[in-house]
């Protein structure tokens, strides 16, 4: 197989596999760094290097999802918040083995504009999704619950430019999905 092909047989084997389809096997933790550190090789407009790494797991990973469920709860409307989702929530970590919550880590003083530094950080949480399915690890990038909320960034100790770019649950799993797109690929592209 040519470097291509393998390249992109990695592409195409990266699908979202949902947390409750993880089995709870924990992943070494060399793995865990070994990802994070093929993100640090993203591209970076005027080199700012933006993206910054929350590592959770074991009893660090469960407290993480009792406080997100916590704080859903009290900064969800009463009117729309429902106790399924903080369950939903407060269980994301049962079956997975780590969580990444990825984070733009907004540059002070910089000409870069947010969406790039936002964008440098985008590309880094998929070069560690590729990594991960590369190692035979599932992921989920998950910005559901209260991710792009502000009692997120103060959990987290963020300034107000700061971003979180997403959860990132980790793990194994059985599931073999097939991927999906809706929009063919030729509708995609303008060849001028
Ligand atoms: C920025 C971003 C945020 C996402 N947030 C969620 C989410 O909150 N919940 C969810 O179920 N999937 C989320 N996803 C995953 C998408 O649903 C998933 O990528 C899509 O269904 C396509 O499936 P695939 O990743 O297997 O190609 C997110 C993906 C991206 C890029």
């Amino acid at each position: 197989m040519s470097t291509f092909e393998q390249f992109k047989e990695i592409v195409i084997r990266r699908r979202t596999v949902k947390p409750a389809q993880m089995n709870g096997q924990v992943i070494p933790e060399q793995d865990i760094k070994d990802i994070i550190a093929t993100a640090d090789w993203a591209p970076t407009h005027g080199r700012t290097e933006p993206w910054r790494f929350f590592v959770l797991t074991g009893e660090n990973l469960e407290k993480f999802c009792e406080h997100h469920a916590e704080l859903y709860w009290a900064n969800t409307d009463e009117a729309i918040r429902t106790e399924s989702k903080r369950d939903t929530i407060a269980k994301m970590g049962d079956k997975s083995s780590h969580l990444v919550i990825t984070v733009m880590r907004r540059t002070p003083e910089t000409k870069i504009i947010v969406e790039e530094e936002y964008a440098a950080v985008a590309a880094a949480t998929e070069n560690m999704l590729l990594g991960a399915t590369a190692k035979g690890i599932a992921s989920f990038w998950s910005t559901g619950g209260m991710t792009h909320h502000p009692a997120m960034k103060m959990y987290l100790g963020l300034t107000e430019n700061d971003l979180v770019m997403g959860l990132i649950y980790l793990g194994y799993t059985e599931e073999q999905k097939e991927g999906t797109r809706k929009i063919p690929l030729e509708d995609k592209i303008i060849w001028v």
